[in-house]
């Protein structure tokens, strides 16, 4: 069972178009609590959940209902959230959460294979993700694409990225043209987007005929103790959700590959922080065929300065549980035995 859980990918196939139910234990008896380090899950074709999901008449995702609080899952709560964390976000959370091998491994299903390709990287932040990206592509191809100035400010000091096209703007409304990108990437973000269902359709209008939109993001956590602070702090999607979105929006050959830091020796017990990349192809062009009624969230309207101070002071707290859980995970990989699960 040991050598399941942490060695290398698997591709499972699902050619009725099917969701699994249990995406996460993989046919396993872990009850949940452990997963190979990496896993590649394909969804191929139409099949009854597409046919009833094409056409819902409201956006939002029926994975947040109301009574999570989630209370960074707004666009003004990111956006003051980044604007302190952009100070530490470089040296505190990629280190723990999102090293250079997550990030490379989870670029890979991005195809990025010849550097003429158009890439928007959307929720680009400080770039670290671009840095990853103008590994393969020229730099003048690539936009990054941020609601947070402070985050883009790192972005625009680096050297690498110097030629990279940066402009604020938000995912749920992308400033592109239809059919006008190769490749639509995203890391990290789509956790704070009040309507992820609608931030993966914009992916889809974006990208030329036969471009690919790769999202990378966390997955809902099995540990209660993680669950119970994911829920208060934001969004993280079940497995079958990202898929959902993407086939809802049109995509094809929908794929997913699991990922996380090398410590967490395949555990997911108390919540990988990025847990998956998930990969879907553009295939008719034009915009989706998923219709969507107005924004849900208006960010121009006022709100209670003190409820939102509490709901930031809050979120604040539980994200930081989720800067512990690495350091501890990383304390055990030290201690527990190689080759042992921890
Ligand atoms: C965890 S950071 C990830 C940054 C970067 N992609 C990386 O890999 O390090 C999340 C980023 O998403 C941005 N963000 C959150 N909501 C957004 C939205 N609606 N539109 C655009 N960016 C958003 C935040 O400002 C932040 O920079």
């Amino acid at each position: 069972m040991a050598s399941y859980m942490l060695n290398g990918a698997e591709v499972l196939s699902f050619s009725n178009g099917r969701t699994p139910t249990r995406l996460g234990f993989m046919g396993s008896s872990l009850n949940g609590m452990s997963l190979p380090k990496m896993a590649m899950i394909s969804l191929c074709g139409g099949g009854s959940m597409r046919a009833k999901s094409l056409a819902p008449r409201c956006s939002l995702s029926s994975s947040r209902p109301a009574s999570q609080p989630r209370f960074i899952q707004h666009k003004k709560e990111a956006y003051w959230f980044y604007r302190f964390l952009s100070i530490v976000y470089d040296h505190v959370i990629n280190p723990g959460h999102w090293t250079e091998d997550m990030r490379d491994e989870a670029l890979e299903p991005a195809d990025l294979y010849d550097p003429r390709l158009k890439v928007v990287d959307v929720g680009g932040g400080t770039g670290f993700t671009t840095l990853g990206i103008v590994k393969h592509i020229y730099p003048k191809n690539v936009t990054i694409l941020d609601q947070s100035p402070h985050q883009l400010a790192k972005a625009r000091k680096k050297e690498e990225l110097k030629e990279c096209t940066i402009i604020e703007g938000d995912a749920e409304e992308l400033p592109f043209p239809t059919d006008s990108v190769d490749r639509y990437i995203s890391a990290g973000s789509i956790e704070y987007w009040p309507d992820p269902q609608r931030g993966i359709k914009e992916a889809y209008r974006v990208l030329k005929l036969g471009g690919l939109a790769c999202v990378i993001g966390p997955v809902y956590p099995t540990f209660w103790l993680s669950r119970f602070f994911a829920d208060m702090w934001m969004l993280f999607p079940k497995e079958e959700e990202y898929i959902e979105w993407f086939k809802k929006a049109g995509f094809k050959d929908v794929k997913l590959k699991r990922i996380g830091p090398k410590w967490y020796r395949g555990v997911r017990r108390h919540g990988l922080i990025m847990g998956c990349s998930v990969t879907g192809v553009k295939r008719e062009s034009g915009d989706s065929p998923l219709q969507l009624g107005p924004k849900v969230e208006d960010v121009k309207k006022p709100v209670n300065p003190f409820s939102f101070l509490l709901r930031f002071i809050l979120g604040t707290i539980a994200a930081t549980y989720y800067v512990l859980v690495p350091v501890y995970m990383w304390i055990k990989d030290q201690i527990v035995p190689k080759g042992q699960p921890i």
